[in-house]
């Protein structure tokens, strides 16, 4: 679970830094978008995806199983009572909360991968013309979406949530790989605690963003102009 996790934190930190070209403008996101499909003749993005697919089908394999272990062969009876362990415990909401968590970004990437990877398969997409070829406006397709109120208020609970998960699962990957020792533990999670309010805020910045200056990322260059 560890080692799938962290592929995941990598590739959420690549997808923010990519996302954050929304910020320049159509060109510059349309084109990056189009630069990883053209990557490596168009097998890099197949590759990565399919990698990307077999370790969160194995993380969320792991995380199920670890929670109905804990809940059945562990303790058939369940606590009366759950609260602090005692001294400096790490239990608190975000590392009980995880299958719930976890459970719940799942179903956002499957609605996140309907409404803008294949936004074109289930409604009309606006194309646009990059050196001489027709694509599809991704950055038309997010800025469309972030133009909705239910649409930014879905992505900022589910961020919130997002920053809980990886505030407990970031260090315990270190930990469950067995990289953490008494001394560096509590620089582990310090270190998962400021990249996972770095990350929630970082994606939360953009759906408010864009919803809040709509105007200027609508126009035809788009992009955030001060
Ligand atoms: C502000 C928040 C976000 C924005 C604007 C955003 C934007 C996008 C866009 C435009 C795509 C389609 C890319 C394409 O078709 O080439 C995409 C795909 C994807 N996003 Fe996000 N995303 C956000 C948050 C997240 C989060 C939090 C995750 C979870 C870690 C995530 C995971 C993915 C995945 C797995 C794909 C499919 C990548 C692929 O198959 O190439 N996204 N996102």
């Amino acid at each position: 679970m560890g080692f799938t996790g962290l592929v995941w934190v990598g590739f959420a930190i690549g997808h923010l830094i990519g996302n954050l070209l929304l910020l320049v403008g159509r060109e510059a996101f349309n084109g990056y978008a189009l630069f990883l499909e053209t990557l490596g003749h168009g097998a890099a993005i197949y590759v990565a995806e399919a990698f990307l697919l077999v370790t969160i089908g194995i993380h969320v394999w792991n995380g199920i199983s670890v929670a109905l272990v804990d809940k059945s062969a562990a303790r058939p009876i369940g606590y009366q009572v759950t609260g602090n362990a005692g001294g400096r415990s790490r239990k608190g909401a975000a590392s009980q909360g995880m299958i719930w968590t976890g459970l719940t970004i799942l179903a956002f990437l499957v609605f996140h991968l309907i409404t803008f990877k294949f936004a074109y398969l289930f409604g009309h997409v606006e194309n646009y013309t990059l050196n001489g070829e027709e694509h599809v406006d991704l950055y038309g397709v997010v800025v469309e979406r972030f133009s909705q109120a239910w649409y930014v208020g879905i992505y900022t609970a589910v961020m919130l949530l997002f920053g809980m998960h990886l505030k407990h699962g970031v260090w315990s990957a270190f930990q469950s790989l067995g990289l953490l020792n008494k001394k560096t533990t509590p620089l582990a999670v310090n270190a998962a605690l400021a990249l996972a309010v770095l990350l929630t805020i970082g994606f939360l910045f953009l759906p408010v963003t864009i919803f809040a200056m709509n105007e200027s990322f609508a126009a035809p260059a788009g992009g955030l102009h001060l």
